[in-house]
């Protein structure tokens, strides 16, 4: 190569250079020569103005801030512009991609799940990416201000699931939630996050056949409840119950946790809107398909029986009583037995002896 051609390469690649970063460094100011302005708004058939105002600073405090604007809004090609389409952030979103956005399967498994399938069947009212996670303002779910962090979820989901928010909000999990018990249930902790399915479907999180395994994730021997003071043999406990065997057995009409708590309003015992309390559960137990005669008495008794627990009264003591029967008499028959022998060795030694 001589040197003419090197200083031709040279400033053409210095051109190409340039041209790169004018072309980056534009679309953003492309953008806001109109976007910048205030009072920017579309005018819908009804007359409702939409404003059009894009503030850079939420857009510069968010995970995207170094993102361009035609990186999301792709479509916009030339100035003036047609209405664009919805932002598909599944864009940089998918496995493998290279500018290091948050991966995995996310995509895949939204597609399934029920709000990506209300999508796909041409529901505008179910939710895409940026309905739950936000436009502009997607921030790092650990700061407080996230749609996605983990107090405000509950909010973002009711924006939407209006009347089950007012539920939960009031019910012991949502409470607890609103104090900064971290380890009580949001939305997602029953019905999972990009995974969610219909109650329908078996394999949904909150099917009648899988919620008693959902709720005993956190009920369960090994659950976070222990650290509040609830005992956590409620799951074993309705596991040995009647209700618990006849649904491992396939029974799907049996009670489950959420036949007797509810499910999005659980509350305590003592709440006289409780579905437990002792006023309401012959209502609960009695209700149309479960047992329709059920008296009071019928419901009065105890429904998380635990024998090895001194609380379970008449039947801790009876319990007790047949396992001293069972080892005394245990012990009986083996020294009876201890004794038998000894007596046949004798005869036996006389027999030859006496002769
Ligand atoms: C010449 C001014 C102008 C420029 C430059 C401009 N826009 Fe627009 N943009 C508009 C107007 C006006 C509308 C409303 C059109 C309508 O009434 O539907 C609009 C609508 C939009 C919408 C749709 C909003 C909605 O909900 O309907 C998006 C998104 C958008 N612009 C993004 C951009 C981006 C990204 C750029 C830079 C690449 C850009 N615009 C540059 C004027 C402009
Ligand atoms: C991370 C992706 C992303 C980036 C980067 C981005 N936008 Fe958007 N923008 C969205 C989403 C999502 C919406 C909501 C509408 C939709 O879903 O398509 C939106 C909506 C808009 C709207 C409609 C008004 C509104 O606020 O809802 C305008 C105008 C707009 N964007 C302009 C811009 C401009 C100008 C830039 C660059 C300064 C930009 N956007 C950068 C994702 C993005
Ligand atoms: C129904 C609401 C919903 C929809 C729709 C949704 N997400 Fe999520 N997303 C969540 C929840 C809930 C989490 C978990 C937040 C947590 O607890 O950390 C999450 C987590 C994430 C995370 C991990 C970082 C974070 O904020 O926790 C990314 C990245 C993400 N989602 C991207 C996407 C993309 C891309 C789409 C579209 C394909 C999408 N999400 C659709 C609710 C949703
Ligand atoms: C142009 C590529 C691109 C597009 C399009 C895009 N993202 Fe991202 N996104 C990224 C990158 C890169 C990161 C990682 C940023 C970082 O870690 O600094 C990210 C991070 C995220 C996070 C992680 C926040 C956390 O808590 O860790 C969420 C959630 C997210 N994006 C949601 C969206 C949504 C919703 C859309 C559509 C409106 C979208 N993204 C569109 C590139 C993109
Ligand atoms: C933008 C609105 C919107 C948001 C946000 C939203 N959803 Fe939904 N959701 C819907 C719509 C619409 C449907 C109905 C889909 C269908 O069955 O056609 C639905 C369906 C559901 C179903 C199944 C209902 C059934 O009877 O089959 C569950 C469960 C659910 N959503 C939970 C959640 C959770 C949890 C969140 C938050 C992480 C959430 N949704 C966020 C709109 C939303
Ligand atoms: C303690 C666990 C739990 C929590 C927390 C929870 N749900 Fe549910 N949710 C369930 C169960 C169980 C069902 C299924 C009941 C059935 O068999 O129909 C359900 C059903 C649903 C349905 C289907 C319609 C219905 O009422 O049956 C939607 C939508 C839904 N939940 C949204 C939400 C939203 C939004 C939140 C947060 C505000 C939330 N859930 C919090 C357990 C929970
Ligand atoms: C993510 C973990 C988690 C899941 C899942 C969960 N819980 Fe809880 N639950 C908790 C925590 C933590 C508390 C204590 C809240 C507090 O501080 O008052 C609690 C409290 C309760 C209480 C009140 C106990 C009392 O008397 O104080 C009942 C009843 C209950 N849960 C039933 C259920 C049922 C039924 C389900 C399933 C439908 C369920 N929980 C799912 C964590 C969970
Ligand atoms: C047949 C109805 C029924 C079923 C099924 C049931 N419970 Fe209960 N649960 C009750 C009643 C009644 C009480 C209050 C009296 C008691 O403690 O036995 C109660 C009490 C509780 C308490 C409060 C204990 C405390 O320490 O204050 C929790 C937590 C609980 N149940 C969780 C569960 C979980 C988790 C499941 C499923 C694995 C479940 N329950 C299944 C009826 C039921």
């Amino acid at each position: 190569m001589n040197g003419k051609h090197l200083k031709q390469t040279l400033i053409l690649s210095g051109l190409i250079f340039i041209l790169f970063f004018c072309e980056t460094g534009w679309t953003l100011e492309k953008c806001q020569i109109c976007h910048s302005k205030k009072d920017i708004h579309r005018t819908e058939e009804t007359g409702r103005k939409i404003p059009l105002f894009v503030d850079e600073s939420i857009l510069g405090k968010s995970v995207h801030s170094e993102r361009e604007c035609t990186d999301c809004h792709a479509d916009i090609v030339e100035i003036p512009h047609k209405k664009p389409k919805k932002v598909n952030c599944k864009r940089c979103h998918y496995e493998g991609n290279p500018v290091g956005a948050p991966e995995g399967q996310l995509y895949d498994q939204f597609e399934h799940s029920v709000h990506g399938m209300a999508v796909m069947s041409g529901n505008d009212k179910a939710p895409v990416c940026q309905d739950c996670h936000g436009n502009h303002d997607v921030i790092i779910h650990t700061d407080s201000t996230s749609k996605m962090y983990w107090q405000n979820i509950p909010k973002t989901c009711g924006s939407c699931h209006i009347e089950i928010y007012a539920t939960y909000k009031e019910s012991v999990h949502g409470v607890a939630v609103a104090n900064g018990v971290k380890d009580s249930p949001v939305c997602s902790g029953c019905h999972g996050e990009h995974n969610i399915r219909s109650p329908k479907e078996d394999d949904s999180r909150v099917s009648q056949m899988r919620i008693s395994q959902t709720c005993s994730e956190c009920h369960g021997e090994k659950g976070v409840v222990s650290k509040y003071g609830i005992k956590t043999d409620r799951s074993a406990t309705f596991e040995h119950s009647f209700h618990g065997v006849a649904q491992q057995m396939g029974n799907r009409t049996v009670a489950n946790c959420a036949s007797c708590h509810g499910y999005h309003d659980v509350r305590k015992e003592d709440d006289p809107k409780s579905s437990i309390n002792p006023a309401n559960i012959k209502e609960t137990c009695g209700s149309a398909d479960c047992h329709p005669t059920a008296t009071a008495e019928f419901a009065s008794g105890q429904i998380h029986i635990n024998p090895k627990s001194e609380e379970s009264g008449i039947l801790y003591y009876i319990s007790k009583f047949f396992l001293i029967l069972t080892v005394s008499t245990l012990i009986g028959l083996f020294i009876f037995i201890l004794m038998d022998l000894f007596r046949r060795a004798k005869t036996a030694r006389q027999k030859r002896h006496g002769k």
